[in-house]
């Protein structure tokens, strides 16, 4: 027996295995059925939210229980639209921190500066006015560095327009067509939230330390941003820009398993079947498609997907592997105009709620997070 498994055996602990179906928190916030291909949030299918209510009723829907009233809705996009401005004022004090090659490592600077100041702090009101402050601030500095990056100066937010109308156009510089700030509005709704991922844990985590609400969703930038979470959909853009038609799928991914590289936007640590997301964002994309601002990626992407489950199927014919968000998050994100580079800082704009949620959450339920580890090292000699 190695001493690994000496020390395992005497631990009594199994081995390490990233935590798959180990429940941590009790959740009213969403479930993530991955048997059936089913995520519900806060009492409703995916399927009935995305592209039916937009950003402002999904927050609500996470922050108080329920999905807002006009009154409510109408508060909720104030106080995002106060967050935006809040952190647009605090553009000029960042120095350096908005440049870079990194949008998630320079939204996490922005958001922990953000932090760091009283302003976005609510000295009275519901706590989700705090809540909806810091997820507003998200938006304006994820546009303002990709402003930065392309070599134009940052936009000013503008507090009439939607949460997702406005991040388009802080990004764009110029107000988008109707159909693209619907799209991303969907997208910002499919990605809110979804069970227990990695970031949410990582909220869940800080949040349990009795930190600040602003770590909690810093630190949750920081697990997002990793290529095996939110880091995918720029890369699954590259993939499809790779293949360039149709007829050429099979023989490309083809080639890059037989290499040993995964497939981006592919398999998922829950989902059995197709994520239901995917399909949520083929219906948008569908809109947009209509509006003629897709062109041929669409046609590729599910050639692409098609090709790429054939194949995974038959080198892992036990274990399902079909397509993830992150497959047709980039066609999406890409269609309504948002540069590759943005991806993950976008998914961060959007589930942002999601994290905030949580952190609430956990909040109440008082508890330090605090798992065991099983100790492999060399033991004391006797
Ligand atoms: N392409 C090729 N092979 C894949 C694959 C993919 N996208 N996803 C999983 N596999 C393979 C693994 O290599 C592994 O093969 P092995 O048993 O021969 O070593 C097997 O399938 C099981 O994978 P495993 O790593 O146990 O799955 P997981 O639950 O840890 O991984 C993901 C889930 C999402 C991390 C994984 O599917 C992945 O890396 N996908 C690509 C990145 C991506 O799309 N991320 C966004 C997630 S929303």
């Amino acid at each position: 027996m190695d001493q690994a498994t000496q020390n395992g055996a005497r631990n009594g602990a199994t081995k390490a295995s990233g935590l798959d179906g180990v429940v941590v928190a009790d959740t009213a916030l969403s479930e993530v059925d991955g048997e059936r291909g089913r995520l519900v949030v806060g009492g409703y299918d995916i399927e009935a939210l995305a592209g039916r209510v937009g950003f402002e009723d999904l927050c609500g829907l996470l922050w108080t229980g329920a999905l807002p009233d006009a009154a409510t809705r109408g508060a909720i996009a104030d106080a995002l639209a106060e967050g935006r401005a809040l952190a647009f004022e605090q553009i000029p004090s960042l120095g350096e921190t908005l440049v870079g090659e990194d949008g998630s490592a320079a939204l996490m600077a922005a958001v922990a500066h953000f932090g760091a100041r009283a302003a976005w702090r609510a000295a009275e009101g519901p706590a989700w006015i705090e809540l909806a402050r810091v997820t507003g601030a998200v938006a304006t500095f994820a546009a303002a560095w990709a402003r930065r990056r392309a070599g134009d100066a940052p936009i000013a937010p503008d507090k009439a327009r939607g949460h997702a109308a406005d991040f388009l156009r802080m990004v764009r510089g110029a107000a988008a067509p109707e159909a693209a700030a619907r799209a991303l509005d969907a997208y910002l709704v499919t990605v809110a939230d979804h069970g227990m991922n990695a970031s949410t844990f990582t909220a869940r985590v800080v949040a349990s330390t009795g930190s600040d609400r602003v770590s909690a969703i810093v630190a949750a930038i920081g697990a997002l941003k990793g290529p095996l979470h939110g880091g995918a959909p720029g890369p699954v853009l590259d993939m499809l820009d790779g293949i360039g038609e149709p007829s050429r799928a099979a023989a490309w991914v083809a080639a890059e398993l037989a290499a040993g590289r995964r497939i981006m936007g592919m398999g998922h640590r829950i989902y059995r079947v197709r994520d239901p997301r995917a399909a949520v964002l083929e219906r948008a994309i569908g809109e947009l498609e209509r509006d003629g601002s897709v062109g041929a990626r669409l046609a590729l992407a599910r050639a692409t997907e098609r090709a790429a489950e054939a194949l995974l199927a038959e080198r892992h014919p036990d274990r399902p592997l079909k397509a993830n968000v992150e497959f047709y998050t980039a066609v999406l994100l890409d269609a309504v105009g948002l540069p590759r580079e943005l991806f993950t800082p976008t998914f961060a704009v959007g589930r942002a709620a999601g994290w905030c949620a949580h952190v609430e959450e956990q909040r109440r339920a008082g508890r330090l997070i605090r798992p065991a580890s099983r100790y492999v090292g060399p033991v004391p000699a006797a």
